[in-house]
């Protein structure tokens, strides 16, 4: 692999899948880390296995492939080994990184915080998780600062899209269809971004020199019920068929409100959509909900 070379972790992830197919337009050399799917692996496109857990791979990996940037989107938030892949595993990533001087963005998550904010979350505000996958997920932005200060570390929130469709598109869609009889909170408060507007965002923050925490996610904060009923008008479905809650049904603490304040990321010039300006562009929302 020469110098010149884009390394995405999760390759066969939703958001390295869409990464991948905007570098490839982008005309960049990418290789990609796939970790138990390697029949949906494409042609164009280096395809290494990793495993998060195990730092020795990890380094050589990325030693093998020599990249310019890595963008590490890898991890498990419903697993046995969470914290090791999430967390320790990023800092496995981010010392191979600087290693092999490759600059790095680290995909962080709106659940580091407790979600007990009045207003939204900026890039200053200290990770307090109450979950344990918002645990891993600030343990690993910790190990990025640590190992890697000149990273940047991109908190992001509910990421969706429509080819092929994302996992909480499809979660809502079924309580839609009826197939599923689970409420959305009300009270649980999210920017969702599309997957697009955060990969062409993503690869746009590689090739500057911005370093620490950047928050990227949609320009429209929303509660998982509202979100839900948009979801459901978008493809055709009825928005009453979706039942509102309250986060306190939910039998473990989740953070409630984890909106994003997104003023750096725009004020760089970065386009970030909220729901409604992105469905209308898709031609998928005429109606208000
Ligand atoms: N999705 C969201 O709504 C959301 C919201 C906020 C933040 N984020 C962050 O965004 C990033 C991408 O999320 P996503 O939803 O696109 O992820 P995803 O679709 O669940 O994909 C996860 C990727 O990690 C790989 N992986 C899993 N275990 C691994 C291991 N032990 N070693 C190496 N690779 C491993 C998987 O490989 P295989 O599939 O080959 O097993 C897959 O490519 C994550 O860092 C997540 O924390 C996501």
């Amino acid at each position: 692999m020469n110098a010149d070379c884009y390394l995405i972790t999760g390759g066969t992830g939703y958001l390295g899948r869409a990464l991948i197919r905007q570098a490839g337009h982008r005309g960049l050399k990418v290789a990609a880390t796939f970790h138990t799917q390697p029949q949906s692996l494409t042609s164009d496109v280096g395809w290494y296995h990793l495993d998060l857990r195990e730092p020795a791979a990890v380094m050589s990996v990325i030693h093998e492939v020599q990249p310019t940037v890595i963008i590490h989107t890898a991890f498990r938030q419903y697993d046995p080994d969470l914290m090791a892949v999430t967390g320790e595993g990023a800092g496995y990533v981010a010392e191979a990184a600087a290693r092999v001087g490759a600059r790095l963005i680290h995909i962080s998550s709106d659940v580091i915080f407790d979600g007990e904010k009045v207003g939204a979350y900026t890039e200053e505000d200290p990770p307090n998780p109450i979950t344990d996958y918002g645990q891993a997920k600030a343990r690993a932005e910790a190990l990025v600062q640590r190992y890697h200060p000149a990273a940047a570390i991109v908190r992001t929130s509910l990421i969706y899209g429509f080819e092929p469709i994302d996992r909480h598109s499809a979660f809502a869609l079924a309580i839609a269809r009826g197939e599923r009889s689970e409420r959305l909170f009300r009270d649980e408060l999210r920017c969702p971004v599309f997957v697009e507007d955060l990969a062409t965002a993503l690869l746009d923050l590689a090739q500057s020199d911005y370093y620490g925490v950047i928050n990227f996610a949609g320009a429209e904060t929303l509660s998982r019920y509202e979100w839900g009923r948009l979801l459901a008008q978008a493809h055709g479905l009825d928005p009453d068929r979706i039942v509102g809650g309250f986060s306190a049904e939910s039998p473990t603490p989740r953070p409630r409100n984890c909106a994003l304040d997104i003023s750096r990321a725009r004020q760089l010039g970065y386009r970030l959509r909220g729901v409604h300006e992105v469905l209308r562009s898709l031609g998928r929302l005429s109606e208000p909900v």
